[in-house]
């Protein structure tokens, strides 16, 4: 995200640099998230040669493993029919330290590891640690590594952390993860990693918004009647019930993800691209988030949990039929909201949105629904309802769509709905590209704009926590309360219909 290009074609490249020598240490490499989307971004990165020559990975690992047995884990998710020499090399660079995170000689041991490999590999003393653990060694191994020395900046080496959420599990345990990790980190070595930013359609809104002049004069309530955000997945829990079942898609979605896709769609205009001019902006318009009291969570609130139901063909069970679940679990598996922005520019225009398990669609999608004409010349003409709509479109589709009447063809006067359309594979080609590649890319060359700062993480949980209060007080009475398969309860309707407003449809 570092290299800010405009493109008039689109084979035009920019030409970023590789990043600067260091070790990559990553907390957890036995886990999916490291074998799943990690090592597949950093081959990625190696193959398009933005890894420099003095760079090497260390695992750091309960498992007791082999290097052989490391390298074949981690790796067991690249494609091994091609870039065979690009991967014989890659394996090269990784490395493996057994070590339990509780335990502080853990930590010495790395130091003395990270010592040996900079004077192996050219690495200059910089490092940086990606902690892909369970959250709760989070303040720990910080702590630890304050300890020993490796957190601390001297003699022109950099020295780095990056965090997986969940970052707490609301805001009183935000606040005190951030208090435990400031005391060893400065804000500036923190890297708060939200995967939603680094989808391309994430941070395209940016560009969408502050690059193209046209849409800013009507970005606002003078124009825009409301705002819908849809993150809808079709999978359920799968592995990871034990985990789903304390938290909720309230914690799991709200305050990092959705709030990620509001912030980029709401915020001002930063005053230049560096990272805390964005920030600033994001959080901001965060803070300006209406909080609710009680008598707002009942209104503009709706949990749901799925039933058995059919996606596609597939018969799924209920969510409190899946593996790691309580039989009797009121944990919410959906979630629709209306927030309100107290601000000048958004007084007046609700933001709906919506998140769930089990849906019928993965689809996730940022609708901007404009007021209707202040006049209905056409009120006598045969007209298909329609309305502007500009639809933001994340995934898996990934494009741009407005729509807008025309008249359809023909001597009588008829006023029909159509769409213009951009998609990016279309006009920019598909890449195989897991989101982590800018995200790694930017911890290492020490650009922070795409990651969560402490305010922004505190901020999202302060919308969220009056939420979870409620709730907890006031345990759901009708779960499972949608089918899988569905777009969740019916209350999610009603939330819009009792304004007048709909879901926007999803084919
Ligand atoms: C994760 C959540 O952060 O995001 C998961 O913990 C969720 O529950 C996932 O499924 C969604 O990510 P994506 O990129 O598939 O939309």
């Amino acid at each position: 995200m570092a290299t800010a290009v405009t493109e008039s074609q689109p084979e035009i490249q920019p030409t970023p640099k590789a990043t600067g020598r260091c070790v990559l240490v990553l907390f957890g490499a036995s886990g999916d998230l490291t074998k799943r989307k990690l090592v597949p971004a950093l081959f990625n990165l190696a193959k398009a040669a933005l890894l420099p020559g003095n760079f090497a990975i260390l695992g750091v690992a309960f498992d007791d493993l082999s290097l052989d047995q490391f390298r074949n884990e981690v790796t067991s998710f690249l494609p091994t029919d091609k870039d065979l020499e690009e991967l014989k090399a890659f394996r090269e660079r990784l490395f493996y330290q057994r070590g339990d995170f509780s335990d502080s000689a853990t930590y010495q041991v790395v130091a003395s590891r990270l010592n040996e490999m900079d004077r192996e590999h050219g690495t200059d003393g910089n490092y940086l640690f990606y902690l892909a653990t369970a959250p709760r060694y989070f303040g720990h191994i910080v702590l630890q590594l304050g300890q020993c020395q490796l957190a601390k900046q001297e003699n022109g080496h950099w020295r780095r952390v990056v965090i997986e959420k969940p970052f707490g599990h609301d805001l009183e345990s935000a606040r005190s993860l951030n208090r435990q990790i400031k005391a060893v980190l400065a804000e500036n070595q923190i890297y708060r990693i939200d995967h939603y930013l680094g989808k391309e359609t994430v941070q395209n809104i940016l560009v969408f918004r502050f690059d193209n002049a046209i849409f800013e004069p009507i970005w606002n309530r003078r124009y825009i009647d409301h705002i819908q955000i849809t993150n809808a997945e079709t999978v359920g829990v799968e592995q990871r019930g034990g985990y789903f079942d304390s938290a909720g898609t309230l914690r799991d979605m709200v305050p990092n993800h959705v709030m990620q896709l509001l912030s980029l769609t709401a915020m001002e205009s930063p005053v230049s691209f560096q990272a805390d001019a964005v920030r600033d902006e994001q959080a901001k318009v965060l803070h300006a988030v209406q909080l609710f009291d009680s008598e707002a969570v009942l209104q503009d609130s709706v949990r749901g949990q799925y039933g058995e139901g059919t996606i596609g063909n597939e018969r799924v069970p209920a969510y409190r039929a899946e593996p790691g679940v309580s039989p009797e679990s009121r944990i919410e598996t959906f979630v629709a909201l209306k927030l309100t922005i107290d601000n000048w520019r958004w007084a007046g225009v609700p933001f709906y949105l919506r998140t769930g398990k089990r849906l019928a669609r993965r689809h996730t999608e940022i609708t901007i629904q404009f007021k209707k004409t202040p006049f209905e010349l056409f009120r006598n003409v045969p007209v298909k309802k329609h309305t502007n709509q500009l639809v933001l479109q994340i995934q898996p589709v990934e494009g741009i769509s407005l729509s807008f009447g025309a008249k359809v063809p023909g001597p009588i006067l008829r006023v029909g709905s159509v769409e213009m359309d951009f998609e990016y594979s279309r006009y920019f080609g598909t890449a195989a590209y897991t989101g982590y590649e800018v995200l790694l890319y930017d911890c290492m060359i020490g650009d922070a704009t795409l990651f969560q700062r402490a305010d922004m993480v505190e901020a999202g949980w302060s919308i969220v926590d009056p939420v979870l209060d409620v709730w907890k007080a006031l345990p759901p009475r009708r779960f499972p309360n949608y089918s899988a398969g569905s777009w969740g309860p019916r209350e999610s309707d009603e939330l819009l219909e009792r304004e007048g407003r709909g879901w926007r449809t999803i084919e």
